[in-house]
């Protein structure tokens, strides 16, 4: 319906906030793009040394995906939105925050976005995948494993709990996106090169 048209477009609008840019920005910080992976997500801003501002983009990041999830999940329904309406609302900012229309779409990886909208979407769908990133997280300390392992997990939590529908077929494919935005992560974890959490990029030349 036309209303899904809008919401999803209203939802990619605001997952092309790129807080990593906007935060580090306002805070008087180094563009998270120049330094690091490159990366403008918080993984990268905590390696400006930051942790409030890294703070503040996980958070951000988070609720751009949370909030018009929750939305079309709790008031879609009388606008013709249903739930797989509501999936398709958070894969939107998802995507959003990959490709952002206000930063000529070189966008992020999309960790805590998705982890905004699963929690939208379901909040033990969210917990559950929130649990598998800080339980990898605290063994390995690679911030982009636990981002690929919750990735992969998530799937199967969405399936076990509530069954194959168009929700599952929208956390597969951003899943798979976000895989495949962590591909010189996965490169790198491989070759033992990949930085742990906390680690700081070098200072600039
Ligand atoms: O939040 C993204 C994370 O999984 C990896 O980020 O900066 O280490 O590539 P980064």
């Amino acid at each position: 319906s036309f209303n899904i048209v809008l919401a999803t477009l209203v939802a990619y609008l605001i997952g092309s906030l790129s807080f990593a840019v906007i935060v580090s920005r306002l805070m008087g910080l180094r563009d998270p793009r120049t330094y690091g992976s490159n990366n403008p997500g918080a993984t990268n801003v905590l390696r400006s040394g930051n942790k409030v501002a890294a703070l503040l983009t996980l958070l951000l990041d988070a609720v751009k995906g949370y909030l018009p999830t929750l939305w079309a999940v709790h008031y879609g329904g009388p606008l013709g939105i249903g739930e797989g309406g509501a999936a398709l609302v958070g894969l939107a900012a998802f995507v959003g925050h990959l490709f952002p229309v206000f930063f000529r779409f070189q966008g992020g990886k999309g960790v805590a976005t998705a982890a905004g909208v699963l929690l939208g979407l379901d909040p033990w769908l969210g917990l559950g995948t929130l649990a598998t990133w800080v339980i990898i997280a605290v063994f390995f300390r690679y911030s982009s494993l636990a981002s690929l392992v919750a990735a992969v997990f998530a799937p199967f939590f969405q399936l076990l709990g509530w069954g194959a529908g168009p929700v599952l077929g929208a956390v597969i494919v951003m899943s798979m996106l976000l895989v495949w935005r962590h591909a010189a992560n996965i490169r790198k974890l491989i070759e033992g090169k990949e930085s742990k959490i906390g680690q700081k990029a070098a200072a600039p030349a």
